[in-house]
């Protein structure tokens, strides 16, 4: 399973990076904002410092909502590093934009995916990845899991290669459970992912070895 970090701060890139289980890296612009990082230029300086700590994909995302922007944004994103992704929302504009940038080989994450519909569409453009937002389903009493379960259903019947990026995770379980059902790759918070180390009995089970070999030691 690929893991993404979902953030725009670099010293949480930097630390996930550091356990060493980190494959690339996902932003917005509200992830962008929260960090301060504002203006074009800012923004464009920010993914060139993302792309320098992490060896993986980094999902960079376009601004404009219209096609002829969408493409202008995407190509001058895709020349910033071998390893930026092109960030697209699911529009019809989108779509096109996928389609064209598809056949171009640049490649793209289709982002604020809530059904399968949308996700087979990105996928017969020729997205990369598709983005369904789990944790955002959820908050509105819908099932974000059982949505990533029916796009892996519907890609796998047609042998798609788009691959599932499972993002608004907001829970270590909601990890867990999209490893069972087979998401490519999870987008998760820092905090997140530093969830799935603990565990209770690990630190008590912990704590007790080091008093015991402490014991012998002191003798
Ligand atoms: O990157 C998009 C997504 O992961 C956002 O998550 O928690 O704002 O719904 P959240």
């Amino acid at each position: 399973m690929i893991f993404f970090i979902d953030t725009a701060n670099l010293n949480e890139i930097k630390e996930a990076y550091n356990l060493g289980i980190l494959d690339g890296v996902t932003t917005n612009p509200t992830l962008m904002a929260k960090e301060g990082i504002t203006g074009s230029n800012n923004i464009l300086k920010h993914y060139v410092d993302i792309c320098n700590i992490v060896d993986g994909y980094v999902s960079a995302e376009v601004n404009a909502t219209d096609y002829k922007g969408m493409i202008a944004e995407a190509e001058i994103l895709s020349e910033l590093h071998q390893n930026i992704v092109v960030k697209i929302p699911m529009t019809a504009d989108g779509i096109k934009a996928i389609k064209y940038l598809s056949n171009k080989e640049i490649k793209t994450n289709c982002t604020l995916i809530f059904s399968a519909g949308q996700a087979l569409l990105a996928a017969k453009a020729g997205a990369t990845f598709v983005s369904p937002f789990v944790g955002r389903l959820d908050d509105i009493q819908a099932d974000g899991l059982q949505l990533i379960a029916q796009i892996r259903l519907i890609f796998d019947n047609y042998g798609f290669e788009t691959q599932i990026l499972a993002a608004s995770i907001r829970t270590p379980m909601h990890i867990i459970q999209c490893a069972e059902i087979g998401a490519d790759v999870v987008t998760v918070p820092l905090s997140v992912i530093l969830g799935l180390i603990k565990h209770p009995l690990t630190d008590k089970g912990l704590e007790q070895f080091t008093a015991d070999y402490n014991k012998g030691n002191k003798q």
